[in-house]
């Protein structure tokens, strides 16, 4: 009665789908360690590699596994273990790993009883926690693997998107704080009609792109008039990242989740190599610190 899991960190938004699209990626992630205990609650255990609450009602897996737990009418408890590789705020999904991993793991030893639409559910109580929004485009995609389009949040109505097998990302986290409730509050509340036309257009070219693996029009729907212009001016060199990005062949490039961190998606590992190197040239000079990665989907 314990497992052992992965929790991929993920991208949200891909630049068109705000809160809607999501997609988890192969080779970054946390583990998690987690147990059936005789004792009643949610105990975190352990924390490596992140400065995090140890108290279940404060820490976003604590809070995914009490709602699960709660909705199950478990008897008993769990002990989890979390190793975090993800870096807390950097926009790759961390409070999601944490949140989609506690309940997946929770929800297999006690023998599936939950949909992993049930589980997306609970897991977005942690997002809650984590940013002030219960938004569900990192732990779909940490659940679900590949990529997710969130149809409806009410109901919660999920759909599983084509990954083309060639699909990369080169990321880079510039190391400065910015909170997802900040980068949310920001936002404008209303769109024009010319707005909204311009970024359904690309989510339905994104999808269609993604099914027929048509690369070019992958490329041409990568595109965020709404939400990116207010967002990219919290990010130092944001313009220069993408030219490096898409002058080394990157199909597109933005934003990751809420920021700082931002993403370039490419055909296959090479392209992604060449466009994290170009990342990293580019942001050599400007002094502050940042990570790079890049991975499958
Ligand atoms: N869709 C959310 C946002 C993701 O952009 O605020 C946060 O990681």
């Amino acid at each position: 009665t314990k497992i052992s899991i992965f929790c991929p960190a993920t991208i949200a938004n891909l630049s068109c789908g705000f809160d809607v699209l999501g997609m988890a990626l192969e080779g970054i992630g946390d583990r998690m360690n987690v147990s059936l205990t005789q004792e009643k609650g949610v105990q975190i255990t352990r924390i490596t590699g992140g400065d995090l609450p140890m108290e279940a009602e404060k820490n976003v897996a604590g809070v995914a596994a009490l709602a699960l737990l709660d909705a199950a009418h478990y008897q008993g408890g769990v002990a989890i273990e979390i190793e975090k590789n993800i870096l807390p705020g950097s926009g790759i999904g961390s409070s999601a790993a944490s949140a989609a991993g506690a309940v997946w793991a929770i929800n297999k030893l006690l023998g599936d009883p939950f949909t992993p639409l049930q589980l997306v559910g609970f897991a977005s109580l942690g997002e809650a926690l984590a940013s002030g929004s219960p938004h569900a485009d990192n732990v779909a995609p940490a659940l679900y693997g590949g990529i997710t389009l969130i149809r409806s949040y009410d109901p919660l109505d999920i759909a599983k998107v084509h990954c083309p097998p060639l699909l990369h990302a080169a990321l880079l986290h510039p190391q400065i704080e910015l909170k997802t409730s900040d980068s949310r509050s920001i936002l404008k509340r209303t769109i024009s009609l010319e707005k909204g036309i311009r970024q359904w257009g690309n989510v339905g070219g994104l999808i269609t792109g993604l099914f027929t693996e048509d690369y070019g029009l992958i490329s041409r729907s990568l595109e965020d008039r709404i939400i990116e212009p207010l967002r990219s001016l919290l990010i130092p060199g944001f313009d220069d990242l993408r030219q490096a990005a898409l002058k080394a062949g990157a199909l597109g490039f933005g934003i990751s989740g809420s920021g700082p961190s931002v993403f370039a998606l490419t055909t296959g590992p090479e392209v992604a190599l060449n466009t994290e190197k170009s990342l990293i040239n580019c942001y050599q000079s400007l002094g502050i610190p940042f990570k790079t990665y890049t991975s499958a989907i």
